[in-house]
């Protein structure tokens, strides 16, 4: 857990032979920021995004390899058409407004979900944020749009399903199934963080977060900072992480 007397900790504490490879970030409190403020929800979803672009500077900045940004979960359609319409246009303007400087910094930026569902000009700026940054070097960017643990596994699944049609003896195994994950390739995320005070994965990630760490936080996402991450991360190496074993 977040602790208070290492509040002002700078990253010269953090090791930097230990830096997670993947940090999973379920971007949570958005509404509850403008709440507090008397702002609409948007105003707070406008603020997550200032985050976004600070907590990617500084993951490059650590070295991390991959970034997961949950923005947009399968269950959050459930939401007023206002505010999932809000949100889609947020993210066609952040991707066209700060393309360029996540492609000066090397950012590669990808897409998990089941995009096809999302506005089509969402669909048409994401394709071409990720064709445009294939080759960079820095932190990739995994926006998980639309996305749902379960649905990714019952997709792989039907996918596996399709694509040996017909053969005797068809059994899934772990490896296989990861294959057909969105994250393939990918290595699991070492530590997942969640701030705005809730406990739970709200479906993200299932399947991959196994033996993942967890980190939680009051600080509502458009109030993180590097600082927070940092101490997230100085946290993670404090920690002993078992896999099962002794
Ligand atoms: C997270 O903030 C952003 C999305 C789920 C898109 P919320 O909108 O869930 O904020 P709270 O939880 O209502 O404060
Ligand atoms: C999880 O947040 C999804 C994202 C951050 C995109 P929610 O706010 O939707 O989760 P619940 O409903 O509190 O579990
Ligand atoms: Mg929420």
């Amino acid at each position: 857990m977040f602790n208070k007397k290492n509040k002002d900790t700078t990253s010269i504490d953090i090791d930097t032979n230990n830096i997670p490879k993947h940090i999973g970030i379920i971007m949570d409190g958005n509404g509850r920021w403008a709440k507090r403020r008397n702002l609409p929800r948007s105003y707070g979803h406008k603020a997550g995004v200032e985050t976004i672009r600070r907590i990617i500077k500084e993951c490059n900045r650590l070295g991390v390899k991959y970034l997961t940004l949950y923005a947009f979960s399968t269950e959050n359609w459930k939401r007023p058409e206002d505010e999932v319409n809000a949100l889609m246009g947020l993210l066609v303007e952040y991707l066209k407004k700060e393309f360029k400087e996540l492609d000066k910094n090397q950012v590669v930026i990808n897409y998990i979900g089941d995009i096809s569902k999302l506005p089509l000009r969402c669909q048409e700026e994401l394709i071409k944020a990720k064709e445009n940054t294939k080759s960079n070097t820095g932190v990739v960017m995994n926006l998980a749009l639309n996305y749902g643990g379960r649905a990714e596994i019952i997709e792989g699944i039907n996918r596996f399903l399709k694509d040996h049609n017909g053969e005797d003896n068809l059994k899934i195994t772990e490896e296989i199934l990861e294959n057909y994950l969105y994250t393939k390739g990918m290595p699991d995320p070492d530590i997942v963080i969640r701030p705005s005070g809730e406990q739970r994965l709200s479906n993200f990630l299932l399947w991959q977060c196994a033996y993942t760490e967890f980190w939680y936080s009051d600080i509502l996402w458009p109030d993180f900072t590097e600082k927070d991450l940092q101490q997230a991360i100085i946290d993670y190496q404090n920690r002993e992480r078992r896999f099962g074993g002794l």
